[in-house]
């Protein structure tokens, strides 16, 4: 039975609804203008959908039916649902980067709560972005909110063998480069790869944001890794409609969830997951929304001691997400870190993670692995710093050739994507499988929106030699489902002066991830010879929301928020006005 904490006089919607005065019959008639009855709403929970379906979005395509199980739940259950589309974020279509628009997502998300007469809220995400984006608004506006992922989509497939988004991409992309992929074989990998509706699904970012949303407690158990396909997956969004206008009369809000040990719980979880580089800059802007000082020394401390368990590609080497729900999905991930976890945290079913987690089990010991058998023996990621990146940067270790955890190597620098990309196909570029490929102005406002350009391709010369991974190094980021020997995040970025942007071809560059450090082996005086002679690239945007964006965009070491939507930029925003 719920605990009851609000009566129907002391719902956020009734403000708009239930007065005696002009405004409010407004509303009401407005709502009977839509065929409602004052049964239907009076009284009742007005539950948000925010629906990030659109044409233009092959991971949420089931969300335009989805979200009318969703709306079924919520009936059940007594409320009355609402949905709102919210800007999709196809991380396939849009460019130049979703990650230019996370920010315009989160606030799309806050402020659609905010103007509007509802009091609980589902949130329908899942691909890369939008996960994050919608979880920020939510932890801003602060009402009760339940995530609801769209799911993995099922395993790609073709001549037999199993195809992973991403990772696959890439790998046979490299092939086709060397010549080893007839036109034909070619579109039939197009076709193959994405056979259903629902996320990339390999440990990208998606399946690592939205297990993370499940570990912070904002998704109901198990959620985050049922395949979009599967019927599971249905019943789970009625639940989700049901639970949240239960969360709604126990005033359960993100505030009372997010507490800086849900987010340590994150952590551990996306380390034992082997998650996405990308991981860490959404969790430090979410965490900063909640209040919590949650930083890049938070995700070293957890590397250090907690292992990979979860065997799915691009950081194990066989298996993907459908693999990982069958074998016990998050739930058992989890029972085998239960000793990092603290188990007394609340989540969205208003149970603790402990309770929620007890009774999970693995069912496939190489697709979940334990402890004492990890596919990584350290976290997943680790932090590196020098004086190429005093606010640090990002490798992952366990998608990467063991040999360059230790390297050092001559420099070999573009200043841009399309001259890299053109010099990349060069037969006589000067190339050794030792240099370090560095791409600089591709971070937050230099990429514009930091784009994953970050696993920069082999060049073709080395591909036919039969090289597959050497190091690489940008201010950008880079797609979870790649892999290989790629630093990322180097901050301060390049394009606003960061050290990057002092590095010449042939400099010396050392990297030892044991050590933690990234150092650029060139005497300070002529580094600060070259910082003097350094000049800022050229504007990008000279109006509009890439104007904005440019302003406000915070580096990668703090979560690539906008400045002004920090918690702490000002005095919380109120509810609005009703006249
Ligand atoms: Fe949508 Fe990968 S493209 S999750």
């Amino acid at each position: 039975m719920t605990d009851l904490k609000k009566t129907p006089d002391q719902l956020r919607s009734a403000r708009w609804f239930a007065p005696d005065d002009l405004r409010a019959f407004g509303h009401r008639s407005r709502a009977m203008q839509m065929g409602y009855a004052p049964e239907e709403w009076k009284g009742r929970p007005v539950i948000a959908i925010l629906n990030t379906w659109s044409d233009a979005q092959p991971c949420h395509m089931h969300f335009k039916s989805r979200v009318d199980d969703v709306k079924r739940g919520i009936l059940m259950a007594g409320g009355f649902p609402m949905e709102l589309p919210a800007l999709s974020l196809s991380e396939s279509f849009l460019k130049p980067t979703t990650m230019l628009y996370r920010n315009l997502l989160a606030m799309d998300a806050e402020e659609l709560l905010r103007g509007h007469p509802v009091d609980g809220v589902v949130l329908m995400g899942g691909c890369d972005k939008t996960t994050p984006a919608l979880l920020l608004g939510a932890t801003s506006m602060n009402i009760p909110a339940i995530y609801l992922p769209a799911g993995p989509m099922l395993r790609g497939n073709w001549k037999g063998k199993m195809l992973g988004s991403g990772s696959d991409a890439w790998k046979y992309w490299d092939e086709r480069r060397a010549g080893k992929i007839s036109d034909k074989d070619w579109v039939d990998v197009e076709a193959g790869i994405a056979r259903s509706y629902g996320t990339c699904m390999t440990m990208g970012t998606a399946s690592t944001m939205t297990a993370i949303a499940e570990s912070i407690g904002m998704t109901l158990p198990g959620a985050s890794s049922i395949p979009a396909a599967d019927a599971g997956h249905i019943r789970m969004a009625s639940e989700c409609g049901r639970r949240i206008v239960e969360m709604v009369w126990e005033d359960l809000t993100p505030k009372k969830i997010q507490t800086r040990k849900a987010f340590e719980n994150a952590i551990v979880v996306a380390m034992a997951m082997g998650c996405s580089t990308n991981a860490i800059i959404h969790l430090i802007a979410q965490a900063r929304r909640a209040g919590q000082d949650i930083g890049l020394d938070d995700f070293e401390i957890a590397s250090r001691k907690v292992p990979v368990i979860a065997n799915v590609r691009p950081s194990g080497d066989k298996y993907l997400m459908e693999d990982f729900f069958y074998a016990g999905g998050l739930p058992g991930l989890m029972s085998r870190i239960e000793n990092h976890l603290h188990l007394d945290v609340m989540t969205v079913t208003g149970k603790t993670l402990g309770e929620n987690i007890a009774g999970a089990e693995v069912y496939n010991d190489d697709v979940i692995r334990t402890v004492k058998d990890p596919i990584y023996a350290e976290g997943a990621l680790a932090v590196l710093k020098g004086n190429l990146a005093p606010d640090g940067c990002v490798i992952k270790p366990s998608a990467c050739e063991r040999r360059f955890l230790k390297h050092t190597g001559p420099a070999l620098v573009f200043d841009d994507y399309p001259s890299m990309k053109k010099a990349i196909e060069d037969p006589d570029l000067d190339v050794s499988a030792d240099h370090v490929l560095i791409l600089r102005n591709a971070g937050p406002q230099g990429g514009p929106g930091m784009p994953e350009w970050g696993m920069l391709p082999i060049p073709a010369k080395l591909v036919k030699q039969g090289v597959r991974d050497m190091v690489r190094l940008s201010d950008a980021r880079m797609s979870g489902t790649s892999y290989g020997a790629c630093i990322l995040h180097v901050s301060p970025e390049s394009y606003i002066g960061g050290p990057l942007a002092l590095v010449q071809n042939g400099d010396r560059i050392t990297l030892d991830v044991a050590a933690r450090s990234i150092n650029l082996d060139v005497p300070e005086a002529e580094l600060a010879k070259r910082r003097a002679e350094w000049k800022q690239p050229e504007t990008r945007f000279e109006r509009g929301y890439g104007w904005m964006f440019t302003r406000h965009i915070k580096q990668a070491n703090e979560g690539c928020d906008f400045d002004f939507l920090e918690t702490g930029f000002g005095a919380p925003v109120g509810e609005p006005s009703i006249y």
